[in-house]
């Protein structure tokens, strides 16, 4: 398997791209062809599929690129080439890829769940130390990291002293034989590939030390960088939870695992596990429940619909498969589910129950929505029925017929200038208040009244056991449903905190796609 890892892809197009934006963008925020080449290496700009000269970044991608860039790394996505934001492009940082990029010929998932190793006893084998750290501390503090991964997959890792090991670690610089050179000092200090490769090679261009003083500076601390690549060498993609060990920019010291990164490896590592367990303790009463049961749908095998299939003759609509999850956003509106990815809606009238002629261009059903808004992201049903498209900090006002009715600006929610964009907002049943999330935080608006209810924002965490930022939070028959990446939580009002048995995979319970076990799950805990 050809490990996922970054393509560098320079060409004089990129050249013809920066001419471009310098007709548009103020001087300071033409970006440099190196940051040019960031975001393309950390996959916030799409790589050039073929060698089709016209292709160029507008400055549009590239302000897109940027805010993407700048929300993964905990900035406020201002899409402008500030300060803080060059800094990025130089803080020391993993060389793997942030965000997996969608190819025309190959969709993937947002979250990308890669795979892990398939067994619980992995061995690893240290080839060398660095110049500055020498090998058996390199070998103690690997066995260090890999202690604090194991207890979240049940894993057992083996030191092998010769041959070939799941997990080898080297210390290497420049071009050292895999197709990704390092930089010599200072930025990418080490990289490593998923199962089954499993390498992690370190900078060895960079200073290593072992816990060294805040004051120096220039001094790379091997074990906070260790436990981040094991994460990789065990499946692990990078995470914008800047807590996160998975976060892709150095940061010290690392002293345990992140809820994030707890998630992630229950995801790779001990859902076999449950599936396994619960298919034998579930799969009687999934059968006798013919109605709750997995029903054959578009999804299945024997009766395959064009949508259903993306190498197929359907390229000029080039429809996205819900199977992948990749959706950009979900809504309740007029007690169906909409279901958005790019300029793509579907709608739902019932979990699994595709509308019929949908998907349909989002542009073909909200009609006056401007054309420029190629992507919904953040979009509610308003208590007189009206339905509120957002895009930064704007606003579309449909009525409940999808006519436009009218724009405004995010200033008629009280929300504070600095904000640039929501991520999601949605309208609680439980008290009628709107509420408005952006990433981390969020604000309570009563309509009603037309203010912003007194306290916030408030910090995300305050839904508990629901990880964030969220894709979409909508109410559905009475419950508050969260979404982020293929996965979804049920929020229990009472407890004020998710229902333990959740997340559940979001795919498979409210799209028609193929059924797992985790459906069994669900259908015996989760009473309609
Ligand atoms: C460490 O081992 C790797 C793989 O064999 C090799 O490419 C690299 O040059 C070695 N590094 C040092 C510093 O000896
Ligand atoms: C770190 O490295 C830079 C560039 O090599 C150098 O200018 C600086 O003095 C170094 N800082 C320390 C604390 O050694
Ligand atoms: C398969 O799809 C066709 C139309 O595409 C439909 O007429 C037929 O009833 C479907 N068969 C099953 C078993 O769902
Ligand atoms: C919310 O609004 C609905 C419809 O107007 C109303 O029936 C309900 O009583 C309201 N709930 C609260 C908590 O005010
Ligand atoms: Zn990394
Ligand atoms: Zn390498």
């Amino acid at each position: 398997m050809e490990p996922r890892k970054y393509v560098l892809l320079i060409s004089i197009v990129i050249g013809c791209s920066v001419a471009t934006a310098k007709t548009i963008f103020v001087e300071e925020d033409v970006p440099s062809i190196e940051e040019i080449s960031f975001m393309k290496k950390y996959g916030y700009l799409p790589e050039k599929q073929d060698d089709n000269m016209d292709f160029a970044y507008t400055p549009h991608s590239i302000a897109e690129a940027l805010k993407k860039m700048q929300s993964f790394a905990g900035l406020s996505p201002t899409g402008h080439l500030d300060a803080e934001t060059r800094k990025l492009f130089k803080r020391r940082r993993c060389g793997v890829k942030d965000i997996e990029t969608k190819s025309a010929a190959h969709r993937r998932r947002r979250y990308i769940l890669q795979q892990g190793w398939g067994k619980k006893a992995i061995t690893y084998r240290v080839l060398n130390g660095s110049s500055t750290l020498e090998r058996a501390r390199v070998e103690t503090l690997m066995a260090a990291g890999l202690a604090v991964w194991a207890p979240h997959g049940g894993l057992q890792f083996e030191q092998l002293d010769h041959g070939k090991a799941d997990i080898q670690v080297s210390f290497a610089s420049k071009d050292h034989g895999d197709g990704f050179p390092f930089d010599g000092p200072g930025h990418v200090v080490a990289h490593a590939f998923p199962p089954p490769h499993g390498a992690m090679h370190f900078d060895d261009d960079e200073l290593w030390g072992d816990n060294p003083d805040e004051e120096d500076e220039n001094i790379t601390d091997f074990f906070a960088v260790a436990v981040h690549e094991i994460g990789h060498a065990l499946g692990m993609s990078h995470s914008n939870v800047k807590a996160s060990v998975m976060y892709p920019y150095y940061q010290v010291p690392v002293e345990k695992l992140h809820e994030d990164d707890i998630l992630g490896m229950q995801e790779l590592y001990l859902k076999e596990d449950v599936h396994e367990a619960l298919l034998e303790s579930t799969e009687q009463s999934v059968a006798s429940r013919s109605s709750l049961a997995p029903r054959p749908t578009l999804a299945d095998d024997d009766n395959k619909s064009n949508e259903d299939n993306d190498d197929d003759e359907d390229d000029d609509n080039d429809v996205p498969d819900l199977c992948y999850t990749n959706y950009d956003t979900v809504q309740v509106i007029q007690d169906k589910l909409f279901v958005f990815e790019e300029e793509w809606v579907w709608v739902l009238t019932d979990r699994k129950q595709i509308m019929e002629g949908y998907p349909k261009r989002f542009h073909d059903v909200f009609i006056g929505l401007p054309k420029h808004i190629t992507v919904i992201r953040t979009i509610y049903e308003k208590q007189n029925g009206h339905i509120v498209v957002f895009s930064g900090r704007s606003f579309w006002e449909f009525s409940a017929r999808f006519r436009l009715v009218r724009r405004g600006r995010l200033s008629e929610y009280k929300i504070p200038p600095q904000v640039s964009e929501l991520t999601t907002v949605f309208l609680s049943n439980y008290n009628n208040k709107t509420y408005l999330i952006e990433y981390e935080r969020f604000w309570r608006f009563d309509d009603a009244t037309s203010s912003m209810d007194k306290g916030y924002p408030k910090e995300m965490s305050a839904w508990r056991q629901i990880p964030y930022p969220v894709d979409a939070a909508v109410i559905w028959k009475g419950d508050t449903f969260f979404f982020r990446g293929p996965r979804f939580w049920r929020f229990d009002n009472t407890a004020v905190r998710a229902h333990h048995y959740y997340p559940l995979p979001t795919a498979q319970i409210w799209f028609p796609c193929r059924a797992t076990p985790d459906m069994a799950r669900y259908v015996t805990n989760d009473e309609p």
